[in-house]
């Protein structure tokens, strides 16, 4: 089974990464992980972190001349930060009581992580639980895609609302990426097809031109000033961002056990990223407030295409646990990030037991732009370990001649 683990911290050497169970045979272009690793860490609202950092992936193992070999795939991307911090991450030497962090900051691991760990120093939980591991991940999903590609399965992600503004605001937010059929009135409910998809040309160079990621250039200047205005009052912003996969075959994912089924794995992948509170598989959450006739996306037959197909996609291309063929669409809403740069929040010592303020680390105000990528690399990662459940092979060329069988046999049964 492909999987993988990250370890590593956020001002160590570091980050080691080690991909299990990857095919052999998958062509791999550093530049293509690289330009994903890049743009992890940029987008309007970055801190100054990563104007140190330029991420650029060091493979260990498992790549050879330009191509996976089926082994343990390990890589290393360094913390060129590290310098800075040699003295306060040596591996030997005792810390001083003056260098230990007592003050647990909320919203971040530091109050259950030293508690847990009966760590005397939040710096040991602060390290590891940054999203500094992100970058691992960006560039495990990365190579996820280098996978899925062979079988024309694409990636593409945005951010559709910061601190408010967006689309997340709109009274009529609908979760139709096509127009529906039911053209039938739902009170407040009945959804404006908005047609967002992020493999539009257009769209695509939109996100492509923004700081911000966004689809749709109206709101840039706005959302930019929004996140100035917080950066003067040392606070920070959230927001919410959509990824989507195309091409996926039908049929990823079970509905036969809890823990086989496709969404499930993708809420997971998603919820893990740091920050992130809420994962929506199409509709998500407004599916509450729509009537079954209206939700449910009808089936219909293109016999000239000899395929499938239906008008709305409101299940987000995902039903009973497996994909349906449709474009999957994920929506992730990421918190305000809890480092703040004035001292609004109340907290404890844990030493002394005495009332503090929570101490501000350099940090970012809005990460948004950042996470969609982040969200983009975790659902690859999910679509790459359930294609791989489906048709895995040691190798690429077996893994197409599964494809290719299953293939035959779905269009076989039309
Ligand atoms: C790409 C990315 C960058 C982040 N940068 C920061 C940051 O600069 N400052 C901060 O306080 N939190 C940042 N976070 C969020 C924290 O890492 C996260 O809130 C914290 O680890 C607690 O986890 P939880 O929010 O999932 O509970 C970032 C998250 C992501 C995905």
């Amino acid at each position: 089974m492909l999987r993988f683990l990250t370890a590593g911290e956020s001002h160590g050497k570091g980050l080691v990464t080690i991909i299990d169970n990857f095919p052999a045979g998958v062509k791999i272009d550093g530049d293509f992980i690289d330009g994903k690793l890049a743009l992890r860490q940029s987008g309007y609202g970055r801190g100054a972190r990563q104007k140190i950092e330029t991420d650029k992936i060091e493979f260990l193992s498992g790549v050879r001349g330009g191509y996976t070999t089926g082994s343990p795939i390990s890589f290393f991307l360094k913390n060129k930060d590290y310098e800075n911090w040699k003295e306060r991450m040596d591996n030997y030497k005792p810390f001083s009581e003056e260098t230990k962090i007592h003050v647990p900051r909320p919203g971040h691991a530091d109050f259950a992580g030293s508690l847990k760990y009966a760590l005397d120093d939040i710096r040991n939980v602060l390290e590891r639980s940054s999203a500094r591991e992100t970058a691992s991940r960006v560039a495990v999903g990365a190579m996820c895609q280098a996978l899925l590609k062979n079988f024309g399965i694409e990636f593409a992600s945005a951010v559709i609302g910061i601190g408010g503004m967006g689309e997340i605001n709109a009274p009529n937010r609908r979760r139709q990426l096509k127009t529906s059929e039911n053209t039938k009135k739902a009170g407040d409910h009945v959804f404006k097809s908005n047609n967002l998809d992020l493999f539009d040309e257009i769209i695509s160079a939109n996100i492509h031109n923004s700081e911000l990621r966004l689809p749709f250039p109206g709101l840039e200047k706005k959302i930019r000033l929004l996140i100035d205005e917080a950066k003067k009052q040392g606070d920070t912003v959230g927001g919410v961002f959509e990824v989507q996969v195309k091409n996926v075959p039908v049929g990823l994912g079970s509905y036969i056990q809890w823990d086989e089924k496709l969404d499930g794995h993708i809420a997971m992948s998603c919820m893990s990223i740091q920050a992130i509170k809420s994962v929506e598989i199409g509709a998500g959450v407004i599916s509450s407030s729509i009537k079954g006739s209206d939700y449910q996306d009808s089936i219909f037959y293109n016999k000239a295409a000899g395929r499938y197909f239906r008008k709305t996609n409101n299940a987000g291309g995902i039903e009973g646990g497996m994909s349906n063929g449709e474009v999957i669409a994920v929506r992730c809403a990421m918190k305000p990030l809890p480092t703040l740069m004035k001292p609004y929040l109340n907290t404890v010592n844990l030493k002394t037991k005495k009332d503090e303020k929570a101490f501000p680390e350099r940090s970012d105000i809005c990460a948004v732009p950042a996470a969609s990528i982040v969200g983009e690399a975790a659902v690859a990662y999910s679509i790459a370990l359930f294609f791989l459940k489906k048709f895995g092979g040691d190798s690429l060329t077996e893994i197409k001649r599964n494809y290719d069988g299953y293939i035959r046999q779905i269009s076989g049964a039309a």
